[in-house]
């Protein structure tokens, strides 16, 4: 995919609003984790539960930052947070399938941007953790932990990426299969025929056998929930790109014409952006954003793009820069007193007032990616 000069220079405007405001979250915050800020500070969430699934996030943004700067702060800071997540990843207990999140955005880039030894074994901890979940006659990776025995979400798409990872890195292929056994099941059970997809799939767990697809984060059973609909963008791109099958490519395009038309629909409704709502089938009203799921969606519909032929290619990547652009003039507080750029996150839709219409952690990650990778087009954080 080309890159024209014009997007370029949007680009390098927004990469000049990003670095001032993460370079002074980072003196602030260094190895604390952020998640969501509280009157515009962050706490740190390592010291509440040091395996939530998003602690790798923060981290990973120090790692964009590092690429992007070479600037060594962002690479102490970020690896300060690598070594306090060796708690969680040695305590085992409250792990999840969300250990690919955590240990990408920390150890993975750590080792791919700097080659620091510990942090591969970090990774190749991880990647078994995440493998041993993988249930073989479901053909899926559990999600969650206690008695959801059965269940498969879209949402672990995105874990396979240390899979892939892990096996290019041991010249292993078991990895790479138990990621791509999960994608496929994913594609039979999670993404529905008109390209939208259940956030969850509860299975028979000793047949595979589709029982019940609830709701999960998004509005009600069968509605579209919006960040989910991302994750199978990006995640099945990224299997696409890491195995080079047609079949995921399929799966990630069909997914990505629901969401720009999901999108371009809403987009078109009075005062609304490119910004998307937390569910594309809930009600317009009330107006309710997920910044994040716009976030994520761009980096996935950049990635279809560089894997479509450059003619084909065009429609995800003018669909990513509108996110982008809409994100960046209504939604991102430049002012670098503040924590957090990118506002109106939404944990689900169904979430308490603090978890509703607030900054996350995750969606200035994805933002930030996606601005990074305009500038440097080679760059694969996953
Ligand atoms: N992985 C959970 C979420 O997207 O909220």
């Amino acid at each position: 995919m080309i890159i024209s000069e014009k997007e370029q220079k949007w680009a390098q405007e927004v990469w000049d609003r990003i670095v001032p405001k993460v370079s002074a979250e980072c003196d602030r915050l260094g190895s604390k984790i952020a998640y969501i800020p509280v009157n515009g500070r962050y706490d740190d969430k390592g010291k509440e539960d040091l395996p939530w699934w998003t602690n790798g996030f923060w981290p990973g943004l120090l790692w964009l930052l590092f690429k992007g700067t070479g600037d060594a702060k962002y690479r102490d800071a970020a690896r300060g947070v690598e070594e306090r997540l060796d708690e969680a990843l040695a305590g085992y207990e409250g792990l999840h399938h969300d250990v690919g999140f955590m240990w990408n955005s920390t150890a993975v880039l750590d080792f791919k941007f700097t080659g620091y030894a510990p942090s591969r074994v970090r990774a190749l901890h991880a990647a078994n953790i995440l493998a041993g979940r993988y249930n073989p006659r479901g053909r899926f990776i559990r999600a969650w932990n206690l008695d959801r025995v059965g269940w498969i979400i879209i949402d672990c798409l995105m874990n396979l990426s240390i899979l892939y990872w892990a096996s290019d890195e041991t010249k292993d292929p078991r990895f790479r299969y138990v990621a791509m056994e999960h994608a496929d099941t994913a594609i039979r059970h999670l993404l529905r025929p008109d390209g939208s997809c259940n956030h969850i799939g509860i299975l028979d767990p000793d047949t595979g056998d589709i029982l019940e697809t609830p709701g999960g984060q998004g509005y009600a059973p069968g509605s579209s929930w919006t960040r989910g609909q991302a994750w199978a963008v990006y995640g099945f791109a990224i299997s696409a790109f890491h195995t080079g099958e047609r079949r995921y490519l399929n799966a990630a395009r069909q997914v990505a014409h629901y969401f720009i038309s999901a999108l371009y629909r809403y987009a078109a409704l009075p005062g609304r952006s490119f910004v998307p709502p937390i569910d594309f089938r809930a009600p317009d009203e009330p107006e309710l954003y997920d910044s994040s799921a716009g976030a994520i969606a761009a980096c996935g519909l950049l990635l279809i793009a560089e894997l479509s032929p450059e003619d084909e290619g065009k429609l995800y990547f003018d669909a990513a820069l509108n996110i982008l652009k809409a994100t960046e003039e209504k939604f991102c507080d430049w002012d670098p007193s503040r924590d957090s750029i990118v506002q109106k996150g939404a944990e689900a839709y169904h979430a308490k007032a603090d978890r509703l219409q607030v900054p996350l952690i995750y969606a200035d990650y994805f933002f930030t990616e996606a601005v990074l990778r305009l500038l440097h087009p080679d760059l694969k954080a996953w």
